[in-house]
């Protein structure tokens, strides 16, 4: 059995909507988005009632022969956890759906290196092999995070000068780069740089290397592998300003030494009421600067101004599927083809969305396009229609 859509008419009427619902929302959209990620015991329950009916009622249903990968004539990507695959229904699903593969978290550096000269590659040698095997390109994330937090124990911990953090960098990512030369096409090099107030954010390679750092991981992973396309991938570069001119210029520093960036990924952790044209504005900015551009974790946040617990509703999950549209068309018309690097969203089903994680209930959110028993929501008919140029 197979479900009726809302026509196309309705679904620009909706599209529409959500568009006039943005600019009277104008205001402080950033920091409205930050509300919308905060835990829900900060925010007030205020669903209306016209929220109550709930989404299950109005599944997606797949296609036959239609697909998310062959919607597109650009890569499309998911970023998965290892231990997922063995889930043969997660497996045939991500093979059926995509053709370029993200890892959550397998391949950051605490994942593959957790000790000075401990290497644990198992997960990451099973993504590939998993993408080789149904003909998926893999993308590297990350060599390097610019975060303190998420540095292992023994970084922390490492006492050395100057030549020998140079060192510890460079051994990381040629080591990385050398075991997937030829497996793994392109790497985030470098994760989240910037800070939103255009500063340089303030982490322990920074602090051990300087600015330097970012240019020498650069360098370093050319020089291992020269066809290999290299991205710092960052959040929030939608709301362009400060932090888009630092990323934009650490390209500039980069190439007068003669360090290549290939790429910007735009994360894209967003929220339903972003508008798509701050997407567009700094889509075009970035290809514009001769940029691939990746979109690279995509995922759409619906539940500003909700409980700790609430119903995905058709008009929520409608409302998700315009703004998905919306930003996927920006990204097709902003960017030139041969600057398209591809959209890959960050989980397949709401159930696994990191935006679930750490808060009471998994049910919390529903950022992806697949519902908890790995349904197509709306969302994923807004995409495919992005796609075909609906
Ligand atoms: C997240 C993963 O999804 C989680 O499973 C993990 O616990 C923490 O990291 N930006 C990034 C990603 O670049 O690496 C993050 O992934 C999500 C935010």
């Amino acid at each position: 059995m197979r479900l009726t859509l809302p026509s196309r008419k309705t679904n620009i009427k909706l599209f529409a909507a959500a568009l006039a619902l943005l600019s009277t929302n104008m205001i402080a959209c950033k920091s409205s988005m930050e509300e919308d990620l905060a835990p829900a015991n900060q925010q007030e329950a205020t669903a209306s009632n016209s929220q109550m009916a709930t989404y299950a009622s109005s599944t997606v249903n797949f296609v036959p022969n239609e697909t998310l990968k062959s919607s597109f004539n650009i890569p499309i990507g998911i970023a998965i956890v290892k231990e997922r695959l063995d889930d043969p229904i997660y497996g045939s699903m991500v093979a059926r759906e995509f053709n370029s593969l993200s890892s959550e978290s397998d391949m950051k550096f605490g994942g593959m290196h957790p000790e000075k000269d401990k290497w644990t590659f198992t997960k990451a040698d099973a993504i590939v092999a998993f993408a080789q095997k149904n003909n998926m390109r893999v993308h590297g994330h990350t060599l390097i995070w610019a975060k303190d937090s998420v540095q292992p124990a023994w970084i922390k911990n490492f006492q050395g000068d100057t030549a020998a953090w140079d060192n510890l960098l460079k051994t990381h990512i040629q080591t990385v780069l050398a075991r997937y030369k030829g497996k793994i096409v392109s790497w985030d090099v470098i994760n989240e740089p910037v800070a939103d107030n255009g500063a340089l954010v303030d982490n322990i390679w920074l602090r051990k290397l300087g600015e330097d750092y970012i240019y020498k991981a650069f360098k370093y992973a050319q020089e291992a592998d020269p066809s290999v396309k290299l991205f710092i991938n960052d959040y929030g570069q939608e709301f362009g300003g400060k932090k888009m001119t630092t990323l934009l210029g650490l390209v500039t520093k980069a190439r007068a030494q003669g360090i290549r960036i290939d790429g910007f990924g735009f994360q894209a952790h967003t929220v339903m009421r972003i508008d798509p044209v701050k997407f567009y504005n700094n889509f075009k900015r970035t290809a514009d600067a001769g940029l691939l551009v990746h979109l690279s974790e995509l995922d759409i946040s619906v539940r500003y101004q909700q409980g700790d617990t609430f119903a995905l509703t058709t008009e929520i999950a409608n409302q998700q599927a315009a703004t998905w549209k919306g930003i996927v068309k920006a990204y097709l018309t902003a960017v030139p083809k041969a600057q398209q690097f591809g959209i890959t969203t960050w989980g397949a089903s709401d159930k696994d969305s990191f935006f679930n994680k750490g808060y009471k209930n998994a049910d919390h959110d529903y950022p992806l396009l697949f519902d908890n028993n790995y349904n197509p929501k709306p969302a994923y008919k807004g995409m495919i229609e992005a796609g075909k140029g609906l």
